[in-house]
């Protein structure tokens, strides 16, 4: 089945290439214009359905996506790829109806910005141990507590918080709620300085006494954490194309630099061919194991193992090929100016968020013994 789609998908992709090469801008600024651009092309509902106000694509498509957006600005690639799989899906899957016709048309066409508020100051690796709290009240619930590390914060204009009911009763008590940018008592803190990626704010987001309607819980109360994990699946599939789009962009950079060194009469050595063709050897399969999980995620399969496999070869790949590609590279091309800077310093979170390449390893071999008291 994945093979049949290739010739279909060759198409899209560079259809996804020409609007990212042509379309984007490289600016240092938050993507808004990019934003816009991917929304009248209807990309930042890429994988929604047509009934939602989406494009309808497969989420194989929706890969290649993330892939080109990335390979010009991660940074655009990283906040479609939140929005989307844990900013839109969370409502396609366990939304009501209300909370669908409320807000899927508006995230799908990009009239809206989701984001994803989960982790914490000491519940980052450990989710489960999140403590910002939701308390049952008259019509619904007060949230309060302090989300770190929030991608598009104080830019999307709905976020997916979570929060715990009864911390006594650990992953049992954790629930989801949607929170509108207008809410009173929310608080985004300024963006983070970062090392890369610094076109995707990131920031702090502070729930004071914030109010939240029985209608605007998503899922059952206790149910938060299974919606994040799932989420999550699909989340870092999004994350392993994003790496590709790096890796495939530095490997390409320096093919051509060292095509340009050989016209100019300099002979490129044999140890730099073998790492060029080590990398482009590895970026092949870490785009199979990303297209394969995209396609067990489509198919409607639980795609946990394929999800974090691909997420975590795809990032160590794209930090060695970014270290490697700098390396390789004539010096004039290592300049703070150079895309190759950019690679370098967009490529290390890859290995971080989304859960930690670590947290990967936990994961896949969880779901490789069934051992959940690995640690
Ligand atoms: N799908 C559905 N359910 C799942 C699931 C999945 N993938 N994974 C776990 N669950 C369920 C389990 O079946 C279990 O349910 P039961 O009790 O009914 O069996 C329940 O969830 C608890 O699961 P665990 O016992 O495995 O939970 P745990 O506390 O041991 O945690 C963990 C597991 C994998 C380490 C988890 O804490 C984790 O993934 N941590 C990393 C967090 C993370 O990725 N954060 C990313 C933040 S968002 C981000 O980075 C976005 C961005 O800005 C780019």
């Amino acid at each position: 089945m994945f093979f049949s789609l290739l010739e279909e998908m060759h198409k899209k992709r560079d259809e996804y290439r020409c609007f990212a090469e042509n379309e984007l801008d490289e600016g240092d600024h938050f993507p808004y214009e990019n934003l816009a651009k991917a929304a009248e092309r209807g990309y930042m509902g890429c994988p929604i359905p047509r009934e939602w106000g989406g494009m309808g694509e497969s989420f194989l498509s929706y890969t290649l996506l993330i892939e080109e957006i990335s390979r010009v600005c991660a940074s655009t690639g990283v906040i479609m790829a939140v929005h989307t799989s844990v900013g839109t899906y969370p409502i396609l899957y366990f939304g009501s109806d209300d909370q669908k016709n409320s807000y899927l048309p508006g995230l799908a066409r990009g009239e809206l910005l989701g984001a994803f508020a989960l982790t914490e100051a000491g519940a980052g690796s450990d989710a489960a141990a999140l403590s910002t709290t939701a308390t049952a009240v008259d019509g619904g619930y007060l949230i309060n507590g302090c989300k770190l590390f929030i991608t598009a914060g104080g830019e999307a204009d709905l976020y997916l918080v979570f929060a715990t009911l009864d911390q006594s009763q650990g992953v049992k008590g954790i629930t989801a709620f949607l929170v509108e940018k207008s809410s009173a008592g929310l608080t985004a803190g300024k963006p983070e300085k970062k090392m890369g990626l610094n076109r995707s704010h990131t920031t702090e987001l502070r729930m004071d006494d914030l109010f939240v309607p029985t209608g605007s819980r998503l899922g059952k109360e206790g149910e938060g954490f299974k919606i994040a994990m799932s989420l999550l699946d699909g989340g870092r599939i999004g994350i392993s194309a994003q790496a590709l789009g790096l890796a495939g962009a530095a490997i390409d950079f320096t093919v051509g630099d060292m095509k340009s060194r050989e016209k100019e009469g300099f002979k490129v050595e044999q140890n730099a061919a073998f790492i060029i063709a080590d990398l482009a050897t590895r970026f092949e399969a870490a785009r199979l194991l990303s297209y394969s999980a995209a396609s067990v995620k489509q198919s409607g399969e639980r795609c946990t193992k394929e999800a974090s496999m691909a997420k975590m070869f795809a990032s160590d790949l794209a930090v060695e090929a970014a270290t490697k590609c700098l390396d390789l590279c004539r010096i004039e091309k290592r300049t703070s100016d150079s895309p190759l800077s950019r690679y370098f310093c967009d490529a290390k979170v890859t290995q971080i968020y989304e859960g930690s390449n670590q947290i990967q390893r936990i994961v896949i071999a969880r779901e490789l013994t069934k051992i959940t008291g690995l640690a």
